[in-house]
């Protein structure tokens, strides 16, 4: 994280740097830039021509209603996690209240139905998601398939990290693998040379590897993680990487890192459900895992998509039964509780079937697969927070006896 306001100008210089780099390099990109069109699959010349535009539109919007007022702030909202309060900008996403996670304006359903597949597949792939979320624009599938085939060229982990991966006790939990593993990439960080270089890239394709090499650490004893085939797609690669050769688990994989992407900004989650259980779990002061949501008021589009799914490969599987009962009988229940503002299912509550179901079965490893589709939406959201040279966010806080001694007892 790049913090202080001076970082931040060197950041735009680097990137200012990369873009008349990136020009030299290639002569044809003056040309691209003005006519850059759905035929370009070079998403840095895109992001040359968008950049600046984007910069000087926000600079306008911005000397126009700087201080103009979004909202208000209570009490009760500084107490419940600023819930509601209107305080970010996050380009990427935005989570709709009835509709949920549009990307980029697209809803869910409209993704399904408007980003590249893999051929012979019916689901999207996470790399037109991706395009999708940095440019704004739903990508041809040339444009998809160019960031399968840059992704997979840049696969390769730098020894030392594979060398920690391999000496990690295999009962470390897969999460915290990863996290050391994602620190330890900072070696080849080219952002880091970016200070003195004026290069910028971020380091999103090497992640499905880390990912797969823990997987196989952890649960296969540390058996070959096989080579990335640069024709394959990044989903179909971490698939046959972790060891599944199920086209329909590599469809799964192309819709789970798909909807996972990005949730104006992160999320928690929770893979388990127990319907015989919900009366005691909510009389012990427990949550229903899955149920409910701190910003939705509808059942999930992430999780209607994978129902979908399900009733299309696995409509008898038991578990998947079980989650569709849990669907009928769990909302009224919370509804009934009075105090639960939405009694519907969140993406959780069926992601953890279908991976089930397909074999992926240890479900510690489930929150290191939702950090791997996570990373593109983090990650397209940096380009455009440093592209636009946003600060760290730093909210004021207050203490209660501040509070208390501002407005009164
Ligand atoms: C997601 C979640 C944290 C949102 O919390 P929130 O914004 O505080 O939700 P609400 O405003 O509806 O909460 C109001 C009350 O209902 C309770 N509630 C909300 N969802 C509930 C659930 N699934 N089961 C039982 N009680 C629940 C809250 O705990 C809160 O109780 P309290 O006033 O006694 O503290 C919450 O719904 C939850 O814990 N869900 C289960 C865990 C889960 O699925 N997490 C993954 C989210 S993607």
């Amino acid at each position: 994280m790049i913090e202080g306001s001076a970082d931040v100008k060197i950041v735009t210089i680097c990137i200012a740097a990369t873009l008349r780099d990136d020009l030299k390099a290639c002569p044809t990109a003056s040309i691209m830039l003005r006519g850059l069109s759905a035929e370009n699959t070079n998403l840095k010349s895109i992001l040359q021509e968008k950049i600046p535009k984007e910069q000087e539109r926000i600079r306008e919007f911005r000397k126009k209603h700087g201080s103009t007022k979004v909202g208000e702030v209570t009490v009760d909202m500084m107490y419940s996690g600023m819930r509601g309060i209107k305080g970010l900008v996050w380009e990427t996403s935005v989570l709709d209240p009835d509709e949920g996670i549009r990307f980029r304006g697209l809803s869910i359903p409209e993704c399904q139905a408007q980003l590249p597949k893999a051929k012979g597949g019916q689901e999207p792939i996470p790399e037109g998601l991706f395009w999708l979320l940095v440019t704004g624009d739903v990508p041809t599938d040339a444009q998809a398939k160019s960031l399968s085939k840059e992704w997979a060229q840049r696969a390769e982990l730098p020894s030392h990290v594979v060398t920690m991966l391999n000496n990690m006790p295999s009962k470390l939990h897969p999460m915290s693998q990863f996290s050391a593993a994602v620190t330890a990439l900072n070696s080849e960080s080219k952002f880091v040379q970016a200070y003195t270089e004026g290069v910028h890239k971020s380091k999103y394709w090497e992640l499905p590897v880390i990912a797969a090499t823990i997987y196989r650490n952890s649960f296969r004893d540390g058996k070959g993680i096989g080579a990335i085939d640069e024709n394959k797609d990044w989903s179909a690669n971490y698939a046959s990487m972790l060891g599944f050769e199920d086209p329909q688990f590599t469809e799964l994989m192309r819709l789970y890192l798909t909807i996972h992407s990005d949730h104006e900004g992160g999320n928690v989650s929770a893979h388990t459900s127990h319907l015989e259980f919900i009366w005691k779990t909510l009389k012990s002061g427990q949550v229903v895992p899955g149920y409910g949501h701190a910003v939705l008021r509808k059942t999930d589009p992430r999780y209607t998509c994978q129902r979908e799914f399900a009733l299309k490969h696995l409509p008898n599987d038991p578990l998947f039964k079980l989650v569709a009962t849990i669907y009928k009988v769990v909302p009224p229940i919370l509804t009934e509780l009075g105090k639960v503002k939405n009694p519907w299912p969140n993406v959780d509550s069926h992601s953890g079937v279908l991976l089930q179901y397909y074999g992926l079965s240890e479900m510690n490893y489930y929150t290191v697969m939702f950090g791997v589709s996570r990373a593109l939406g983090c990650l397209a959201q940096m380009i455009w927070s440093r592209a636009l040279g946003l600060p760290i966010e730093r909210p004021k806080s207050l203490s209660t006896e501040i509070l208390i001694k501002q407005l009164g007892k």
